[in-house]
């Protein structure tokens, strides 16, 4: 059975720190809300961007350096939220792209396998919720 990646141990990274989680997070989301194909989703569905942008830096210091800041469920909103495979590939592209300029390259690398890994999660958790079973698209093969 695979282990489930959003409770197995994290990729604890010498070269990964606080600092380096809010400059990725804050970098990503600025770009994420003038993203043509998934900007639109985030500006309608969060009121609050600094809470926000604190949830998830909490979320990637918990899933990096497993401090168990973040506290939340964050399989939710990802399977209420009208998400198509291709908002999954252009949130991938943009956190990878973002990743991989502001990270040293191991750095980036760890970072991306994680989230390609809960990508795959929530979309393989919408699929089962509609009676679908269906393949990991980003962390397999
Ligand atoms: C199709 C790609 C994605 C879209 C469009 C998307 C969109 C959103 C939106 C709009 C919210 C805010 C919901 C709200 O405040 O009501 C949210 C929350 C969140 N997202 Fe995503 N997301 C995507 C993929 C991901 C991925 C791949 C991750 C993790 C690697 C992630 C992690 C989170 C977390 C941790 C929250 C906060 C959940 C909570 O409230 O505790 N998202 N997402």
């Amino acid at each position: 059975m695979t282990a489930n990646p959003l409770t197995q141990p994290g990729i604890a990274h010498p070269a990964i720190d606080e600092t380096m989680i809010s400059r990725l997070v804050s970098i990503f989301y600025a770009r994420v809300r003038r993203d043509p194909v998934i900007g639109a989703i985030f500006n309608e569905a969060v009121a609050d961007w600094d809470h926000h942008l604190a949830k998830i830096t909490d979320f990637w210091s918990g899933v990096m350096l497993r401090t168990g800041r973040y506290h939340g469920r964050p399989m939710q909103p990802h399977l209420v939220l009208p998400l198509e495979p291709r908002h999954f590939d252009a949130w991938l592209a943009l956190f990878e792209a973002t990743a991989r300029e502001i990270c040293p390259p191991d750095a980036a690398a760890a970072f991306i396998i994680r989230a390609r890994r809960i990508a795959d999660s929530f979309e393989m958790a919408r699929a089962s919720q509609r009676g679908e079973f269906i393949r990991p698209r980003h962390s397999v093969g």
